[in-house]
This record gives structure tokens, sequence and C-alpha cells, in this order.
């Protein structure tokens, strides 16, 4: 089979197409011929070479977290799926016998890891992290929902929103940004985003943002959000300066929820700020199956479409990369197999 394997940490430029031997289911395991992979930042850490999660010197490396295909063998015990099944994966990996993974929410679980391997045309994952779709939801779009719209629907839940709640969304033109305006959407919450864009934000708009602000500068931004209002809450994907900004505007008992680092590692808090407002930061990652299957459900009913920047053939996986290490996408970049 080929696979589009990060065979330096380079960056972009590192991604060949490698031939590579199809791999065998073995128990409770499936083999998911690969129709749509989608990438995400997290990939591009890994690219990067600026992520712990994998072992740098264990090269070539096949990345893609989010799955959907049809299932063409099933190994040993395997019961829930058979081959001829369109599915999409839950890339969470989890032990299974943590106390979060007893008692919930399983993406607590102590030994959390996530599956890669899907930019390729065949990935062999775990059977009973394999969702069905109907015929409503197409494998390009179920390839969009796992790490963004799961990790973003999850945030809005720990967020403990309510419909009528303001949201800001600093970077909201992205997988995670995109996914938690259009989720805030549907479940009747008002929304903030912000981006460098002036053409991109002209489409977040269309897309379910109520108000949209051009600019990356805090107090420029600062100044623009407490013009519309206090937010509820904030989704931050962006860490960095993006923190204190957030906490700086939101009102008092607000909810900020942090999912990642693209514009910084480190963020300054004003901790008497932070007790006199009440405000809570809450960490969280990715989110559990019973979210995914939500999100699927969503989009079978019409409720949700998943913004699809577009989609590229796997010969083309690198310079998706370079896409969205420019800021040059609106959504989710979807890999194809033909
Ligand atoms: N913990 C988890 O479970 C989890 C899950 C998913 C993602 N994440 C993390 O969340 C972040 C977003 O992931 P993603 O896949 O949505 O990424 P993405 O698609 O690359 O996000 C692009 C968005 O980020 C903005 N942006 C990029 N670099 C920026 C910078 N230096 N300063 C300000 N804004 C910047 C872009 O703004 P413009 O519109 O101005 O271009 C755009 O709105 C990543 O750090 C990722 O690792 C974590
Ligand atoms: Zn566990």
């Amino acid at each position: 089979m080929r696979a589009a394997a990060f065979t330096e940490l380079i960056g972009p430029d590192g991604v060949d197409v490698v031939e590579q031997p199809t791999p065998d289911p073995g128990p409770g395991e499936a083999l998911v011929d690969v129709d749509a992979c989608s990438i995400n930042h997290h990939d591009l850490w890994i690219l990067n070479g600026a992520s712990a999660m994998i072992d740098p010197t264990d090269l070539p490396f096949v990345s893609g977290l989010d799955v959907a295909g049809t299932v063409s063998e099933v190994g040993e015990g395997v019961t829930g799926v058979e081959p001829g099944d369109r599915v999409v994966l839950c890339p969470n990996e989890t032990c299974g016998t943590c106390r979060f993974c007893r008692e919930g929410p399983e993406n607590l679980c102590e030994n959390y890891s996530l599956y890669h391997g899907g930019l390729a045309e065949a990935a062999c994952v775990e059977a009973s992290r394999l969702l069905p779709l109907s015929d409503d939801v197409d494998a390009t779009t179920a390839a969009a929902l796992p790490t963004a719209y799961l990790t973003a629907y999850h945030m809005l839940r720990r967020a403990d929103l309510e419909p009528g709640d303001l949201l800001f969304v600093p970077g909201a033109t992205g997988g995670v940004g995109v996914a938690a305006v259009q989720l805030a959407d549907v479940l009747g919450v008002r929304s903030i985003g912000t981006s460098s864009s002036a053409s991109k934000l002209e489409t977040l708009s269309t897309l379910g943002a109520d108000h949209t602000i051009q600019g990356t500068d805090p107090d420029e931004l600062r100044a623009a959000v407490e013009a519309v209002g206090r937010p509820d809450a904030v989704v931050n994907h962006l860490g960095g300066v993006y923190t204190g900004l957030g906490l700086d505007v939101m009102r008092r008992g607000g909810r900020m929820v942090v999912c990642g680092r693209t514009a910084g590692p480190t963020s300054e808090i004003d901790i008497a700020s932070l007790f006199r407002s009440h405000h809570r930061v809450i960490g969280s990652t990715m989110g559990t199956q019973a979210d995914l299957e939500r999100l699927v459900d969503l989009v079978a009913s019409g409720d949700l479409s998943p913004r699809i920047d577009r989609t590229v053939p796997l010969d083309e996986t690198g310079d998706a990369f370079a896409t969205m290490r420019d800021r040059d996408t609106l959504g989710k970049l979807v890999v194809t197999m033909e």
C-alpha cells in the first residue's frame, strides 16, 4: 500500500509517498480501506519535530488520525464491524482499566494516546473505535470530524454554555476554530471569531459567526471584543498572548477552555484578576467516543456541515501541510485516496 510518510521532521518537505506492506489485522483489529483522512495542526507539530508524541529516531512515521473508509478485513474476535461497513475512526487510544476508563470520561485515561497511520491507503485500527456511517455521510465529511470537531465539541461541553451565551474564539478559521463557531451556532450560542484575514472572516460569517474581528494584536482585539460584549466563555487553542486577552475580556464567572498552544507554549495570568473575576481556566484534550457519535448524528441529520477547505490526493499531502503552515486555509484539509 502507499502511504504519505514523514521521512524527515523538517516540515512539509519531509513528506514522501512510500510503499509499505499492508498490515494484517490482529485480534480485535480491523483493516480499513481509507477513503479520506483529514490533517490537523497536531500532525504538523510532529512534522516540524515539535511534538513529544513520537520517537524522532523512528522514521518513516505515518501520521493521520482522522480516518474514514470501508472495512476490508477483521481480526479474531471482532463482532462490531464486518467487511463492507463504511466507518469513521475515533482516534482515542485508552487502556480500558484505569479509573477514568472505568468511570469516564475516557479522554482522561491515565495512559491516553492517539491513533496515527491514516495517511495511507489502508489503516489497521482497533475495531471497537469504529463508528458506522449511514449513506447520508460521505467519507470526506466524516474524516473532517474526529480531531477538530470532537475537540471543539468537548470544549463547548466543558464551557457549560447555554443558548444565547456569547463565545469568543481567537483564531476562528482553522480546524478547531471553525468547528467551535459552527457548533456554537448549532447550540444557539452566539460567537465572536477573529482572524488575520478579512476574506476568511467574510466566509466565517456565512458559517455561523455572529461577530468577526480582523486582527492579531491583543490590545486591538480586546477593545473590539469589549465593544461587542463580555463573552461567557473562550475557546483557546492559541495559548501565548491570547490567554491573557481571553481572560481580560471574559465576564465575571466566565470559563476559558484551553486545548492548544499555536501562538506560544506559555501564557502570563494575572492571578488577582483571575480570582476576583471568579474565572475558570479548563484544560481539555480531544473528546469521548460518544461525543463523536453525536457529531456523526448531527451531520447525518443535516444540522452540521463541516467546513472543508479542500481535498488533496495522497501525493500532495506535503503541499497540504505547507498550506496549513502558511495559514492559507479556512476549515479542514482532507487527503483522499483516489
Ligand atoms: N488538545 C487537543 O486535544 C487538541 C486537539 C486539536 C487541536 N489542538 C491544538 O489546537 C491548535 C489548533 O489546531 P488546528 O488543527 O485547528 O490548527 P489550524 O487549523 O492550523 O489553526 C489555524 C488557526 O489558528 C490561527 N493561527 C495560526 N497561527 C497563529 C499565530 N501564530 N497567531 C495567531 N493565530 C494563529 C489561524 O489564524 P488566521 O486566520 O489569522 O490564519 C487560524 O485561525 C493547535 O495548536 C493544535 O495542536 C489540540
Ligand atoms: Zn485508561
